[in-house]
């Protein structure tokens, strides 16, 4: 078989069907129904859960793209080849997590399930002729020079028809959606990237993979360029991001000590044009993901490089976000004059962020972790995590110790806010979910030990309100109201 339909519609293969291959596949197929978007994941279980007509995790507008493409133009197998037959856009869409052992451990991307896809692919051309050039597209965010690694992963595969070797091309197109705002980051992004070689083929199918785009969002902004330039560009977009979260967090503790409002401090900041008020919100710290990720990634990419103080001065945005995590922990405990043991502490919200179900790397994983060590049980409750998620994502996330039986059991969810706030001896917020923001407090205060404790890791709630309720109110940026200690 050969990548040229005889129907005349382009068929585009998404290679993972996880967050990034759910969404972008999805958005494509819902605005280009004249063309044929197959979803392949090796996942058989994510899989059928797509193929059930439902998006298998919270992405707020999702399953409304969904139903207008589902089994129509779009559709989730995975059966490799049923997927590959005919497709001339591959877009890899799996997994980099950051390694976690040998050279580079807790630094360096794992792109061995990039290798994998590269490599399927090739196999699956070692015996087909290629009639119309394909393309291997980077949407997976890789370090620098993967796009070499991979062409020559294709290149060097055995093959019955050895002219294949002239017919393909890696394009980098990373992608930039954020999740929780995922759809509106697809149907209007601020830009898109395209990296490709000078060479007439990758022109031809970065121009076919721009005409894509255009058709999918018309006047949308695209840059071409150098394809290890697209590379590096997705890792400093999410490097530069981090960077700011952890400068606001930095300048939190300062306001703290103040006595200043690191919310009032941003909005002064933030005004000014050239610095922007947006992504300066003082938090837990970042989580997610990609931003801890590709930032570490960076600093091993600095470090190849020869370039150790350039590792170092991105290894910094690292570390304060990690000990914002750790402070937030120490803080509850101080409070409690280093006894925690056998007290009930409310979590609300352990997914990364608001409008997401999503707890990879969460900062509530280390706060919880930070916290379980000192004896305590802890009772969860969040709008849309689920609790087989976390738990999975807190036992990945331990380097040096195990998920344990006990651990396992001092972690309950709860249903409402007000079980998990029941004879809680303080209230942990770590996501700014908005449903937080309409809870009645003063009934929940009621049904907790006395003193209770509010620690407002997200500064999203009116401290001296909560202070005012019976509360020793802390909010992260300013700091306790006067009246704790009353
Ligand atoms: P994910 O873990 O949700 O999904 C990856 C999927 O790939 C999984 O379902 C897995 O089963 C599948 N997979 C792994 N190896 C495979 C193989 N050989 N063949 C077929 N399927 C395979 O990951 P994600 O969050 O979608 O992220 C994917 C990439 O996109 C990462 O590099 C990430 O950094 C980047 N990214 C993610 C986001 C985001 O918001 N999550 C945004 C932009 C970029
Ligand atoms: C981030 C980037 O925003 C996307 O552009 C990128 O595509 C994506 O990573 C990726 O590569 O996967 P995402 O991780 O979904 O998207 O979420 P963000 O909204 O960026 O938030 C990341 C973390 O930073 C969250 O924990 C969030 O709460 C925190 N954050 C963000 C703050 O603490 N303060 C802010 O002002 C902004």
């Amino acid at each position: 078989m050969e990548a040229e339909r005889q129907d005349g519609r382009t068929k585009y293969v998404f290679i993972g069907a996880g967050w990034v291959g759910g969404l972008t596949s999805t958005f494509f197929a819902s605005r280009n129904p004249n063309s044929d978007f197959f979803v392949y994941d090796i996942n058989k279980e994510l899989i059928s859960k797509w193929n059930q007509h439902t998006v298998p995790f919270f992405e707020e507008g999702l399953q409304e793209m969904l139903d207008q493409c589902f089994n129509k133009n779009l559709f989730f197998t995975d059966d490799k080849e049923r997927a590959f037959e005919g497709g001339q856009y591959y877009f890899i869409c799996v997994h980099t997590p950051t390694k976690s052992k040998g050279i580079g451990k807790g630094e360096m991307q794992d792109i061995k399930f990039v290798e994998a896809c590269t490599r399927d692919i090739a196999t699956f051309y070692s015996t087909r002729s290629i009639t119309k050039p394909i393309a291997i597209i980077e949407k997976s965010t890789v370090s620098p020079r993967t796009c070499d690694n991979l062409s020559s992963i294709f290149r060097e595969a055995q093959t019955t028809f050895p002219e294949n070797r002239q017919k393909f091309s890696i394009l980098s197109n990373p992608e930039f959606l954020a999740e929780g705002v995922a759809v509106r980051d697809l149907t209007s992004p601020d830009r898109v990237i395209i990296g490709a070689g000078s060479d007439p083929i990758s022109q031809t199918l970065s121009s076919g993979l721009a005409a894509l785009y255009a058709s999918s969002v018309p006047g949308v902004r695209v840059i071409n360029t150098a394809t290890y330039t697209s590379e590096l560009a997705k890792l400093a977009a999410n490097a530069m991001l981090a960077q700011r979260v952890s400068s606001a967090n930095s300048l939190a503790l300062v306001c703290e000590r103040l006595g200043v409002d690191v919310t009032q401090l941003a909005a002064c900041v933030g005004s000014d044009a050239r610095i922007g008020e947006r992504y300066l919100a003082a938090g837990p710290g970042f989580g997610g993901s990609c931003l801890e990720k590709d930032l570490l990634a960076l600093v091993y990419l600095a470090k190849s490089l020869g370039l150790d103080e350039v590792a170092e001065y991105w290894r910094a945005v690292y570390t304060m976000n990690q000990h914002q995590k750790r402070r937030i922990a120490e803080l509850v405990v101080r409070e409690f004059y280093g006894n925690l043991s056998g007290k009930k502490i409310t979590i609300l919200g352990v997914a990364f962020k608001k409008n997401t179900s999503d707890c990879r790397s969460s900062p509530s994983i280390d706060i919880i972790r930070y916290l379980l060590d000192e004896g305590c049980l802890i009772q969860v409750y969040d709008p849309q995590a689920k609790r087989d998620h976390f738990m999975r994502e807190y036992a990945s996330y331990l380097v040096d110790e195990i998920l344990t039986e006990d651990i396992f059991s001092r972690i309950t969810f709860e249903k409402s806010i007000a079980e998990a706030c029941q004879d809680s001896h303080a209230i942990i917020l770590v996501t700014e979910w908005d449903e937080f923001k309409q809870t009645d407090w003063v009934n929940v205060h009621k049904s907790m030990q006395k003193p209770p404790y509010f620690f407002d890791t997200r500064g999203i709630l009116d401290r001296d309100e909560l202070s005012k309720i019976g509360f020793k109110a802390f909010k992260l940026g300013l700091g306790f109201s006067e009246s704790k200690h009353n």
